[in-house]
């Protein structure tokens, strides 16, 4: 049977990282969840403990919540990683950040623990070439919200070991979710076509070919999506999918290019549900 590794530490602990941490503590492991600042330390732990709050009271869990407290903690300082056998990176989508984060990590960590980044985009070698053990490296992409989400994609770099592979195979299988496996490319196999999609119908809407609901709407009834693209840009961020997109035009071509909707949108502060408004309004959501 698959199991979690007994001590995981979590490296960003804002939206992903808490879901993450909260993923592998109730499947079992221990968690330590790394954060910049003793501010953003004491807002971690409180998602943290919120997200626990939450799966005690549907019952998603056998432990008790003090159970579950005892067995997390957040931290400022990297050398408290060094039980870790797996270190999952989900700091924000910045490759100079990630590179110095991933570096920092590997060197608290014990030399036979694994590391894994969540990055949504990043190529998983560019940022392995930060690190003395790249074999000892993958991606590891969960998807947003963590407790609803089942698929985690698992990004193979050029040097990722065999057994990083089946490790990581076993430790989504554990923690309830289902994997998948691809080859480092950018934006790897679900933010490309999941952007793809979502550009589109920024310039369909860009066009007047339709409403945001009426273009959303198109692809929850028609094809089943649970969300439309546009809602589901502004539950990730504006700004997050401008970034993806931006990085995909540079690195895929001109079929990313990034509307100037979107663009705008950005730079006017709508930058979707954590602002109050993207291309819907959210205020009273
Ligand atoms: N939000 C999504 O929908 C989503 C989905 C899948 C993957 N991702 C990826 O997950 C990663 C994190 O995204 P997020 O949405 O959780 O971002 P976030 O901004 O909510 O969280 C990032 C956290 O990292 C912390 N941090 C920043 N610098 C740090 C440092 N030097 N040391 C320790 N912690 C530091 C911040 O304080 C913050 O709590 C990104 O790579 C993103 O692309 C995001």
């Amino acid at each position: 049977m698959s199991s979690v590794p007994e001590v995981v530490g979590v490296v960003g602990g804002g939206r992903m990282g808490v879901g993450i941490a909260h993923a592998f503590l109730t499947a079992g492991s221990t968690v330590i969840v790394l954060e910049r600042d003793s501010a953003t330390a004491a807002t971690a732990q409180e998602s943290l403990c919120r997200a626990i709050d939450a799966s005690v009271a549907r019952q998603s869990t056998s432990e008790s919540r003090g159970a579950l407290i005892a067995r997390s903690s957040t931290t400022v300082d990297v050398a408290h990683l060094a039980t870790a056998e797996l270190a999952v990176e989900a700091v924000p989508e910045d490759l100079e950040l990630k590179l110095e984060m991933l570096r920092r990590v590997e060197s608290s960590i014990p030399t036979d623990a694994w590391l894994c980044s969540n990055s949504s985009s990043l190529s998983i070698d560019l940022l392995a070439g930060s690190l003395a053990r790249p074999e000892r490296f993958c991606g590891l992409h969960f998807f947003n919200p963590v407790p609803n989400s089942s698929l985690v994609e698992i990004v193979r770099g050029r040097e990722s070991l065999g057994e990083l592979i089946d490790n990581a195979r076993g430790w989504v299988a554990a923690i309830g979710k289902t994997p998948i496996l691809v080859r480092d490319s950018p934006g790897f196999a679900s933010s490309r076509l999941g952007v793809v999609i979502a550009l589109e119908a920024m310039r369909m809407l860009e066009e007047g070919v339709g409403s945001a609901e009426d273009i959303d709407t198109a692809m929850v009834l028609g094809y089943k999506f649970p969300v439309g693209p546009l809602r589901l840009t502004d539950m990730v961020g504006l700004d997050v999918r401008l970034g993806i997109a931006e990085y995909l035009e540079r690195t895929i071509g001109p079929r990313f290019a990034v509307p100037e909707i979107l663009r705008k949108r950005v730079a006017e502060g709508k930058l979707g549900r954590k602002s109050g408004e993207g291309f819907f309004r959210w205020a009273d959501e």
